[in-house]
């Protein structure tokens, strides 16, 4: 068995957050999520979480996962969260160390690095960066062994050359931690307990230490500033923009997407500039999504055009659908098939069976609307009536003149009609027209009002 030790106990005073630094978000999930989730997938694995600063959010958060916390009262550096780990750990077998705020590490880096550990070698992550300033250096003897990690603070001119740094995530023997991190000594610049001292130590033990670089580069990039997060935020929605271009979505420009969770798209979707998708996100095929639309945990039928500016949120919405633009779904809205919501109309928990139409300025909450009903231009469902929420029912083959109020609880039964400017405060029964709303009336002597001028 493998334990996965995640290190989350630092503050992250430069990210400027109200939360500890590993809850703050790249594509909406948390940086240590992020993490525990590449992990997951490592056969046999117990996930160990050292939280400090925020621990309280932090153990929140982590609630329903299978990860064990850990907490580290004082952060007194890398090591010294190992040491607090370490009764934690079963006696023999492998610890995986990774960094809560290094979030975009791919479990198959992680499986090519554990393959390199055994009894006489650990292994270490590293990366040769352009820019090396503030990471650890290798340092390696004339036969290319690693034999120590030097701290950017602490090194010399000639180590602080080296280009090869450490990314902190390392795969060892449970048995040389428990030999080895007791000895720790906090003797250096920063005055801290460093887990890096682990290699120097057991080199001169005549352990090796075996390296291996990740996929790609940007997989272990830490996030300690704000900066940082947006960077990686970006690289996140190109990987992502270039998945779902890959598997032959049409999207317009990678570079003004974002996917905030999981959108999978059937055949031949387009999904225009600037969409955000959040959390589960399922469009059907030959879906196309306009320009600036928000959609979150929705599923959307084949052949449905979502318009311009629309914003959905856990809204079920069947084929050859037509919604927007600027048309909100609130949660709970079910459209079947055929359905158009046009320009300006909010509907909340209701259910609009096939082929029924609202076009414009209307809102529509709490009700369930029949077949190929015609919902007229700004009918509102008088849902609220300060404390409570009530229903209201619509029959199929409706029609509801422009600007009706339906003041619910109330029924419309099938094939009823409403007449514009209509309040339907009682039940409408079926086949009949229904209208509510003052007599006009003529005044044959009414002269319009002149503008008064002065005398001159
Ligand atoms: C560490 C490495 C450095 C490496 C760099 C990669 C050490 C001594 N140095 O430096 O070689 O290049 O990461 O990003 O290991 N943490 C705790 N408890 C503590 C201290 C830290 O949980 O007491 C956690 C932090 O929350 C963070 C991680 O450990 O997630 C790294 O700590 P940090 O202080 O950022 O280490 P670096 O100085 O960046
Ligand atoms: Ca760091």
């Amino acid at each position: 068995m493998i334990d996965v030790i995640i290190l989350a106990a630092g503050k992250g005073t430069r990210m400027k957050s109200p939360l500890p630094k590993v809850l703050n978000t790249v594509g909406g999930k948390p940086m240590v999520e992020h993490v525990i989730d590449s992990t997951r997938n490592i056969d046999n694995s117990k996930i160990h979480v050292i939280v400090g600063h925020g621990a309280a959010h932090l153990e929140e958060r982590l609630a329903g996962q299978d990860v064990n916390i850990i907490h580290q009262e004082e952060q007194l550096g890398t090591g010294h969260a190992m040491q607090t780990a370490l009764p934690h750990l079963q006696p023999w077998g492998v610890s995986l160390v990774l960094y809560g705020d290094v979030p975009l590490i791919t479990s198959s880096t992680l499986r090519q690095l554990i393959k390199l550990v055994d009894e006489n070698s650990l292994a270490l992550l590293t990366v040769h960066m352009d820019d090396p300033t503030g990471y650890g250096r290798i340092v390696r003897d004339r036969d290319d062994n690693v034999v120590a990690i030097v701290e950017h603070k602490d090194a010399n001119a000639g180590q602080l050359a080296i280009h090869e740094i450490n990314t902190g995530i390392m795969a060892v023997n449970n048995e040389d931690l428990n030999r080895y991190l007791p000895k720790l000594e906090n003797n250096n610049v920063q005055g801290e307990f460093y887990l890096t001292d682990l290699i120097a130590m057991s080199v001169s033990e005549g352990k090796s230490v075996r390296t291996t670089e990740p996929d790609s580069p940007e997989e272990v990039l830490g996030v300690n500033n704000r900066n940082q997060q947006a960077e990686l935020e970006r690289y996140f929605q190109y990987v992502k923009a270039n998945q779902l271009l890959d598997s032959g979505t049409h999207i317009f420009d990678p570079n003004r997407l974002d996917v905030r969770g999981e959108l999978n798209c059937g055949d031949d979707v387009s999904i225009d500039v600037n969409c955000v998708f959040i959390g589960k996100v399922t469009l059907g095929n030959n879906v196309k999504v306009e320009p600036n639309c928000v959609i979150e945990n929705c599923q959307i039928g084949d052949n449905t055009v979502i318009k311009a500016f629309s914003h959905l949120v856990d809204s079920t919405i069947e084929n050859h659908c037509d919604v927007g633009p600027y048309a909100r779904l609130r949660p709970g809205t079910e459209l079947a098939a055929k359905v158009k919501i046009g320009n300006f109309v909010e509907v909340k928990k209701s259910t609009i069976a096939e082929g029924s139409k609202v076009n414009h300025l209307s809102y529509i909450g709490d009700t369930e609307i029949g077949e190929s009903v015609n919902i007229g231009a700004g009918t509102i469902t008088c849902n609220y009536d300060g404390v409570n929420k009530h229903k209201t029912t619509i029959g199929d083959g409706v029609f509801i003149g422009s600007n009706t109020a339906l003041v619910a609880p109330v029924e419309v039964k099938s094939q009823a009609t409403i007449g514009a400017g209509s309040t339907i405060t009682k039940d409408v029964p079926e086949n009949t027209l229904a209208v509510s709303r003052s007599e006009q009336t003529q005044r044959d002597d009414w002269v319009r009002p002149t503008k008064k001028t002065k005398k001159s």
